[in-house]
């Protein structure tokens, strides 16, 4: 498993599938731990995971801490990843096209990292793993169930950033997965276990 995430994160190192690799400083692939049971899927890098090469390194990334506390989550625990690997010039959302050719990778990084849950975080992470363009507001907080794990969508973090009106609306996104996490009985572990989340 942990081979195969490598491999993928080698592909997207020498990525040029479409023009944004032309202007990106560092492409960005997932990271985190390769036994996670959760995985963060975010919209593509800003300009400090540009940088970096890292996702969720600049204020998004400081955010999502603060609400992966909220929801006793540790980033060492889980696989943080995006849509889109390269930074678009002027840092405007990726176009549909970009989309369609970046998606592989987080398809294949979920393949290979086979969680119990994948968390949307926003609305484009979304419609990439529903397959059709879906806004995020009816489904946010929930959990769905797929043939192979549980969709969880929540805000974007950056949601926050821009509106911080939005900031408590994320908080409970969280605390919901936190809900989630400690009521599941799939996902609950047996009395005396130590949890897995
Ligand atoms: N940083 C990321 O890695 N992804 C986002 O969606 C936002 C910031």
């Amino acid at each position: 498993m942990k081979e195969k995430l490598e491999e993928i994160r080698q592909r997207i190192r020498v990525c040029a599938k479409c023009s944004l690799h032309e202007s990106r400083k560092k492409p960005v692939p997932g990271e985190g731990n390769p036994k996670a049971k959760i995985m963060f899927v975010g919209q593509g890098p800003g300009r400090n995971e540009d940088e970096t090469g890292r996702p969720f390194v600049g204020a998004a990334g400081v955010f999502l801490d603060r609400m992966l506390k909220a929801a006793g989550l540790k980033r060492r625990d889980l696989w943080l990843t995006n849509v889109t690997r390269c930074l678009p010039l002027e840092g405007r959302r990726p176009r549909a096209t970009e989309i369609k050719t970046c998606a592989p990778f987080l398809l294949d990084e979920i393949q290979a990292l086979h969680p119990e849950i994948v968390c949307p975080l926003g609305s484009m992470a979304l419609s990439l793993l529903l397959r059709k363009p879906t806004r995020i507001q009816p489904f946010r907080g929930t959990a769905i169930p797929t043939e192979n794990y549980f969709l969880f969508p929540l805000l974007h973090p950056a949601a926050a950033i821009r509106n911080p009106a939005l900031e408590e609306k994320v908080l409970e996104d969280f605390r919901n997965l936190r809900k989630f996490l400690d009521s599941d009985p799939i996902l609950k572990p047996p009395p005396g276990q130590k949890s897995l989340f």
